[in-house]
Order: structure tokens, then sequence, then C-alpha cells
């Protein structure tokens, strides 16, 4: 069993972005810029974009968090989403999910000019991901197809099944491993909730991609020998032993079944700090695709 360190490729991808702009300052030219936008005060997401944000510092690239009233209207998000389409220092514009229920999510991923939706969460991305067009791909997804590539793991015409059908990952991540490239070409099953028997599916598996949301529910009986484990969970779990009362756990039993997989990726430190890493990766291509 080889263990996937997303961790280390994580930090090299930033290493590589950093010399990158450290080049184009150099040079005297503009640096990337990410603008993230917050609404309201939910905890989760103000550790998610104050992270977004350092990860930005530390490499060099510009970096603005709006902090908006949870009160906020939609007309007036949009304004602020609008200030930034046009503003040629912020080359990635994310917002923030979830919104307050009284913004409508569509709506404002909508307002994001497709050429700054870092996120490629806007329906253009989608669609332009779902016909094959280069186009930005949502951060786990790119993220988990980054490891694969970058541990050399053979996709083409090999069995991908993925558990889970969210927009964020399970739907874009099953669309990117269909796709006719390298480290994709592969054939492609997505199975979910309302499956009957999730173990008929799971066990076919030569890469499993685990996004469901349950902590350690792939057990080892439900896998092949062999399998590439891909795991996107990120769940509390009560542990009396650690000091914080509770510990991390992806989706996947991971003791039992590493031990039938020929690579896997630990929760945390897989999948995890990927997502970071192909969110500045994005906005660098953004810069590009701008003309800087
Ligand atoms: N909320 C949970 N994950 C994400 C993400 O990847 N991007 C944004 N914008 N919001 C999120």
């Amino acid at each position: 069993m080889q263990l996937i360190d997303g961790k280390k490729i994580s930090s090299e991808i930033k290493n590589e972005l950093k010399l990158q702009i450290e080049e184009l300052k150099k040079t005297g030219k503009n640096v990337p810029g990410l603008a993230a936008i917050l609404v309201g005060d939910n905890p989760a997401s103000q550790i998610y974009v104050s992270s977004k944000s350092k990860s930005c510092q530390e490499i060099g690239m510009r970096s603005i968090v709006e902090k908006l009233s949870v009160n906020i209207s939609e007309d007036e998000l949009i304004e602020i989403i609008n200030k930034y389409n046009e503003d040629k220092n912020y080359h990635g514009i994310l917002v923030q999910l979830p919104l307050p229920k009284h913004i409508n999510e569509d709506k404002i991923i909508e307002s994001i000019s497709p050429q700054k939706d870092i996120d490629g969460f806007h329906p253009i991305s989608v669609g332009n991901l779902v016909i094959g067009k280069e186009t930005f791909v949502s951060c786990t997804p790119a993220g988990i197809q980054e490891l694969l590539k970058r541990y050399e793991i053979d996709t083409q015409g090999k069995h991908v099944v993925v558990v889970g059908r969210s927009n964020i990952v399970g739907k874009p991540i099953a669309n990117l491993m269909l796709q006719k490239n390298r480290f994709a070409n592969s054939v492609v099953t997505v199975c979910h909730s309302a499956a009957k028997d999730l173990s008929y599916f799971t066990k076919q598996a030569d890469i499993l991609i685990a996004a469901i949301g349950q902590a350690e529910f792939i057990k080892s009986d439900m896998v092949k020998d062999g399998v590439v484990v891909i795991d996107v969970g990120i769940n509390r779990i009560e542990d009396n032993t650690n000091p914080k009362g509770y510990k991390i756990v992806g989706d996947v039993a991971f003791e039992e079944v590493s031990k039938k997989s020929s690579y896997i990726t630990p929760v945390p430190g897989g999948v995890g700090p990927m997502t970071i890493a192909m969110l500045l990766s994005n906005t660098f291509k953004a810069y590009k695709i701008l003309g800087g």
C-alpha cells in the first residue's frame, strides 16, 4: 500500500506557483489576485476563507477578503461581485458557500464572470467540463486528478466508481475522469444513497472515489484487492483520547481498507490540502487567460 501524500503535493504546487509569481514581480508585472467574499459569520466558512487568504499571501498572490453582513441583500452582493468582475487586480473571485437563506446561490454564482470563476461553479464552467472544453474545474475534483497525475496512477480504461453526486465533487469528478485525456479516459460509474446495494458497485472499482459525507462508511468488504482509494470525506467523530474531544476521519475506514489498497489518500492530509492548492492554481490560470 502506498500513501498518497496530498500535503506534500499541495506544498509542491504552492512552491511552483510562488516561483512563477516571484518571476512576475522581478519583471515588474502585475501579480495574480484572488477576491474572497464571505457573507455572515458561519465559523467553518470563516476558517476556510482565512486559510485561502493566508495561502495566497504565502505564495505572493494578492488577496482580499470582503466580510459582509449576514443581512446583505442579493442586489448589494451582486453589486460587490460586479466590482470585482471589473477589477484588473483580481483575476479570481470566490463566494464562500453556503450563503444565507434569503440569497439565491445560483443567481450569485451566475453573476461571477466565467473568466474569473476559479471555483468552477458557474454553469458555463460546468457545461464546458461536460463537453470536454478547457475550463475552470472545481478545486476538489481538480485536486484529485492532480494527485492521480503526480503519482502516475494509470486511469486509462480503469473503472472509476464515484460514491456521491454533489455538484462540488461527485458530478464534476465523474465528468473529469470520463474525458478522453491522459489521467482520465476511465469508465465511470456514479452511485449514491439511493442505490439498493452500494457495495455491488464499490466492489467493482479499480479507483474508488468516496464523497459521501459519512464517517468511515466504506469498509474493507466493500472493495477489491489492489483498489486505489481517494477519500474526499472530512468528518468529525468523538475521540476522548484527543484533547479536542474529537478527531477528523474520512468516508473510508482507513485502517481496514488500506490493507487491501494499492494506493490510498489519508484523512487528514490527502485530498483536503489539494483543494486550496488548486484554487491558487486556478487563480494563476485566470491571470494568464485575462492577460495579467
Ligand atoms: N463551501 C464549501 N466548499 C467550497 C468551495 O470549494 N468553494 C466555495 N466557494 N465555497 C465552498
